[in-house]
């Protein structure tokens, strides 16, 4: 499929001055300087690479993006917003496509890792994503059933009639090729004895699909109740999404990435997080930081994001971590992620929340699984990174030249002075507010004289 995002022409290197010319020039998402630019410089240039109208690059721009009536809409006791900043990442090449990434997150270093990851990955081709498609388990829970295992022989014997009946609460979906494609029956142990559960598996297209899959199982219920002679209680879509896979995979050369001392610091960190739930928490985190970045500016519901990735981490009946790190026969690092991804791009926030819609243009996909390929690659990148850096130099060192230069501003620095007094501050391993101020307090004082 064609990407809405149209490159054109010999990439080139930005620095201010030919900012303007470079405009019209991008093929690809490797942009580099990106960083140096102004926030106005930077979004001219994605409006222009992503076709944004005035609209949608104000929408992102400016406001934050959300009208008050739309959000009033969204929600309920709607009293406000609250906006996060809005970033892109650069250089990700896709199954041989590039792409420019949204990220909306609050914590710093996240996005330069993202893009410095994925430039690394380019050396060997970028990153290759497949998925099973967008299938998602709507539940069925029927408890008091007399014969569970005659009453589940009932169910799979009516599995055309109950797929039928699901199915014709939706159409739309069924005549794109989406609907109920499959009836599970389990019965299981509970604290309160035996109960059946019955699993609708739902190809759910571009959605994310919690509400044709919430409706498809309450209109079955009545069906499953006579057939069982139970009652049912829970009908509700599972978010442990493992029919709906993605599966990424990146090559990284070793000495773009510093070499063999680096490929294996990754391979241990690795197999620390396998060995290690206290540590695999903060690994399968690293992963999330890129996937939810990229879900909360597309409009997608990232608590079930998290909910399929943890759970799914720990399918086992042991929390295992999401990616795997190898070193290959030529000494590369070969890393692979597999992880639910429930995401869509139709209904939801999606379609509701302008600068979503506009992150979207963006990214330029228009179809769910792209969208689940390209967070499943961030994920990679992200976990990459955060690895590379903690086995290296640590991780703190990116994310303090963000914090002095915050630092800096809340000390009362503007303009240029702000980068001065952060590197000051980094030079001297001081990063704190007492010396912003004082730095601040010198650099006032010294003007002063001078002028
Ligand atoms: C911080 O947000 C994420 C990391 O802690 C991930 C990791 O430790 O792998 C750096």
């Amino acid at each position: 499929m064609k990407p809405l995002v149209q490159f054109r022409g010999p990439s080139l290197r930005l620095n201010r001055e030919s900012t303007v010319a470079a405009l019209a020039l991008v093929d690809n998402s490797e942009i580099p300087g990106f960083y140096k630019l102004s926030m106005k410089e930077r979004i001219a240039l994605v409006k222009k690479v992503a076709g944004l109208t005035d609209e949608e690059s104000k929408a992102i721009a400016e406001t934050g993006g959300l009208p008050a009536e739309v959000a009033d809409r969204m929600i309920e006791n709607v009293i406000g917003g609250i906006t996060m900043p809005l970033g892109v990442a650069v250089n990700f090449k896709v199954n041989g496509k590039d792409y420019l990434v949204p990220m909306a997150l609050e914590e710093p270093s996240v996005v330069a890792a993202a893009s410095n990851a994925a430039k690394m990955a380019r050396v060997k081709g970028g990153f290759r994503v497949t998925n099973t498609g967008p299938l998602m388990i709507g539940q069925i829970q029927v408890v008091g059933v007399p014969n569970p295992e005659g009453a589940k022989k009932s169910l799979l014997q009516k599995r055309n009639e109950i797929l039928k009946l699901a199915n014709d609460q939706d159409p739309l979906l069924v005549s794109l090729g989406g609907g109920a494609k499959e009836l599970n029956v389990r019965v299981i142990s509970t604290l309160k004895g035996q109960m059946l559960v019955a699993e609708l598996v739902v190809n759910t297209g571009d959605a994310m699909g919690a509400n044709a899959v919430n409706t498809m199982a309450e209109a079955v219920a009545p069906m499953v109740e006579e057939l069982t002679g139970g009652k049912v209680l829970l009908r509700i879509i599972s978010n442990l999404a493992d029919r709906r896979l993605v599966r990424a995979s990146a090559t990284f050369d070793k000495d773009a990435i510093g070499g063999a001392d680096v490929v294996e610091g990754i391979v241990s960190a690795y197999a620390f997080a396998d060995a290690d739930p206290y540590r695999c928490a903060t690994h399968n985190k690293g992963i999330m930081n890129g996937v939810v970045a990229v879900g909360i500016a597309c409009g997608q519901d990232i608590r079930a994001l998290e909910a399929g990735a943890h759970s799914y981490a720990s399918r086992t009946g042991k929390y295992k971590p999401l990616t795997v790190w190898e070193k290959d026969s030529n000494g590369d690092l070969v890393g692979r992620l597999e992880m639910p991804m429930a995401v869509g791009l139709v209904g939801g926030a999606s379609r509701t929340h302008p600068a979503a819609k506009a992150a979207i243009k963006i990214l330029g996909v228009t179809k769910a699984v792209d969208l689940a390929d390209v967070m499943a690659a961030v994920g990679l990148a992200q976990n990459f990174a955060a690895l590379r850096a903690l086995a290296a130099e640590g991780i703190q060192l990116g994310h303090m030249k963000l914090h002095a230069r915050n630092m800096a501003v809340s000390a009362g620095a503007t303009g240029r002075l702000i980068e001065v007094v952060a590197e000051k501050m980094i030079e001297e391993k001081r990063i704190r507010f007492d010396r912003a101020k004082e730095l601040v307090e010198e650099f006032a004082k010294h003007r002063n004289r001078s002028g």
